[in-house]
């Protein structure tokens, strides 16, 4: 009994290290594309705990049902129900991993990062991220609760 135990959690702790954990999200409105998998790194718990002057990988694995020339990325903090804007690296989702145009009823893996900086404040926010085709539609939107911390 106790050999299966430790046989557990020594499973357990590996699967805690192994990173590139899909994390639970929730979609929001994803109606020109299906998410597949969101994938923050590191992060295996929500909420995902972002530390302040780290950058953080973004991994989103979607199914597109549209085809468009452009995706466009826009990511906000959900403060009490108010939207302010994170700034990425890059909002340009055709330069993130993306090969344009999209074309309809194919898998992408977009690939971005979220630098957390050090000014912002150390607070529990949900983090919206959505990639935007030519119609203004959403290939994907996902929300997450993140804690910044220093
Ligand atoms: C993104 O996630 C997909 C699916 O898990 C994986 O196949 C791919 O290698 C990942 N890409 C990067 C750059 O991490």
């Amino acid at each position: 009994m106790e050999t299966v135990c430790r046989l557990v959690v020594t499973l357990l702790a590996l699967g805690a290290l192994c990173g590139a954990d899909p994390v639970k999200f929730r979609d929001c409105g994803s109606t020109a594309g299906k998410i597949l998998i969101v994938d923050i790194t590191p992060c295996h718990t929500l909420p995902c705990v972002l530390r302040k002057g780290q950058s953080y990988a973004v991994n989103v694995t979607f199914t597109s049902k549209t085809s468009s020339q452009t995706s466009v990325a826009a990511v906000h903090g959900i403060l009490g129900g108010v939207p302010i804007p994170f700034s990425i690296p890059n909002a340009d989702g055709c330069k993130s991993g993306i090969r344009c145009p999209i074309r309809n009823n194919q898998i992408y893996h977009y690939i971005n990062s979220l630098p957390v900086k050090s000014e912002y404040p150390s607070i529990k926010v949900v983090v919206e991220w959505k990639l935007k085709d030519e119609n203004d539609k959403d290939l994907f939107c996902w929300r997450l609760p993140v804690q910044i911390a220093s």
